[in-house]
């Protein structure tokens, strides 16, 4: 018998001069074949994986294993020629041989041939794909802010093989708005591919969690959430900035905020904090309500009129960038029907506290709207005795 390196020294010289110098079998033998292709693998990186060659007789001709790419031999029979750890060949002794590959790395991937030294000789190929699950590298922070009118620029830096494909969406599927040309111009789209997603002339609602989702086909897809914040001074509107209600009903006064960062928020009376009173003053409730990250009804009920109720109220919303309040002025409605009017408020008049343009779905639903028509072409006053009488003649 041979020994192991004389046997591998022996074959190498073989593969090399192309030719078979051992003992040829008789030309009436069966030639060698293979019974099944070589298979194409692809396989994650670490995993292990398998070639496995199946040759019918084989006689005293040998199988070897070559990376055909870098020509470089792997192993003859079950000895290891490539000095890699992670490869390993074994033998069923009939007549099947298995390459193993373990814990695969990138540059695995290639084509790798199972090969008998016959005069030509035989081989077949298989291809192995190594694969790398996308990750997000980025160690950025996960949140960006700006004012509005200002920009922010969120960055995702995926890894994996093959190279990621990188996806932004908003959360609930919310279109995300790039503006251009000092933000006359915009463009809307649902889904933004690229690694940096550049938002300038930043409005308000804009800001929400926006996703970017790394994918290469390599399961698990990756996605990491980025908080986009847009800061700007409050906004505060009252439903109606003139109230009349009878002595002795319950009144809710109404208030929208719009603000970020998050503001204090309160109704005021003749510079007295009603929210402090709150939980001495059984007639006062304050209940708000969000609407989204930045807006919210603040809405003040006061139960069962008396006469020292009436006056001004002020709503106000302050946050770091500013203060802003919106007044109501709640004033005693004479009724001489019995019980006309004391389930709900009389109203009138309903106004922001400065010029927006309001963005779409965020304006109040304004309550009583009949009768806002109205309001805009007369003083609120008159309006409020011109609504009573129409009332009072109804009924
Ligand atoms: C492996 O892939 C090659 C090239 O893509 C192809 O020609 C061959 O048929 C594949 N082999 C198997 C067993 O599918
Ligand atoms: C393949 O990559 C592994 C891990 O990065 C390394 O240890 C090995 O030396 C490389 N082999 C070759 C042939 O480049
Ligand atoms: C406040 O009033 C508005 C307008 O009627 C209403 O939509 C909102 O739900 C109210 N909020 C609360 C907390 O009652």
């Amino acid at each position: 018998m041979f020994s192991t390196s004389t046997k591998a020294a022996w074959w190498l010289a073989t593969f090399f001069s192309v030719l078979v110098t051992a003992e040829m079998p008789t030309q009436t033998e069966a030639e060698p074949e293979f019974l099944q292709a070589l298979e194409n693998h692809t396989v994650t990186l670490g995993r292990d994986v398998h070639f496995t060659c199946v040759v019918n007789h084989l006689s005293n001709y040998r199988v070897a294993w070559i990376k055909s790419d870098s020509k470089a031999i792997l192993a003859i029979h079950t000895n290891m020629v490539a000095l890699n750890p992670r490869l390993s060949v074994t033998y069923n002794n009939h007549n099947t041989w298995k390459l193993r590959v373990s814990n695969v790395q990138p540059n695995d991937s290639g084509t790798y041939m199972c090969q008998v030294n016959t005069d030509p000789m035989k081989s077949q190929m298989g291809h192995l794909s190594v694969v790398i699950p996308p990750d997000i590298v980025d160690s950025a922070t996960e949140g960006s802010s700006a004012q509005e009118g200002g920009s922010i620029r969120l960055t995702c830096t995926a890894t994996g093989l093959p190279t990621p494909a990188v996806l932004w969406r908003r959360q609930n599927n919310k279109p995300i708005v790039f503006r251009h040309d000092g933000g006359r111009e915009k463009k809307v789209v649902e889904t933004y591919r690229g690694e940096s997603l550049e938002l300038s002339h930043v409005q308000r609602n804009d800001m929400g969690t926006y996703y970017c989702i790394a994918s290469n086909g390599v399961p698990p897809t990756v996605s990491r959430r980025y908080q986009v914040e847009v800061h700007f001074i409050p906004q505060v509107k009252v439903t109606n900035q003139l109230v009349g209600a009878p002595l002795g009903s319950d009144v809710e006064l109404q208030c929208y905020i719009e603000a970020s960062p998050k503001a204090m928020n309160s109704w005021s009376r003749e510079d007295a904090l009603l929210s402090d009173k709150l939980a001495e003053n059984p007639k006062l409730r304050v209940k708000e309500a969000i609407v989204n990250e930045y807006s919210l009804w603040m809405n003040l009920t006061i139960k069962s009129l008396a006469l020292s109720d009436y006056g001004t109220y002020v709503c106000a919303s302050v946050n770091a960038l500013g203060k802003m309040e919106s007044q109501v002025s709640l004033h005693r409605l004479e009724l001489s029907m019995n019980g006309f009017g004391a389930e709900e408020p009389m109203v009138s008049g309903a106004a922001w506290q400065r010029a927006r343009s309001s963005p779409t779905g965020t304006r109040p639903a304004a309550s009583h709207a009949q009768y806002h028509h109205l309001t805009r072409e007369l003083p609120p006053q008159i309006y409020a005795l011109v609504i009573a009488l129409l009332r009072y003649l109804t009924f």
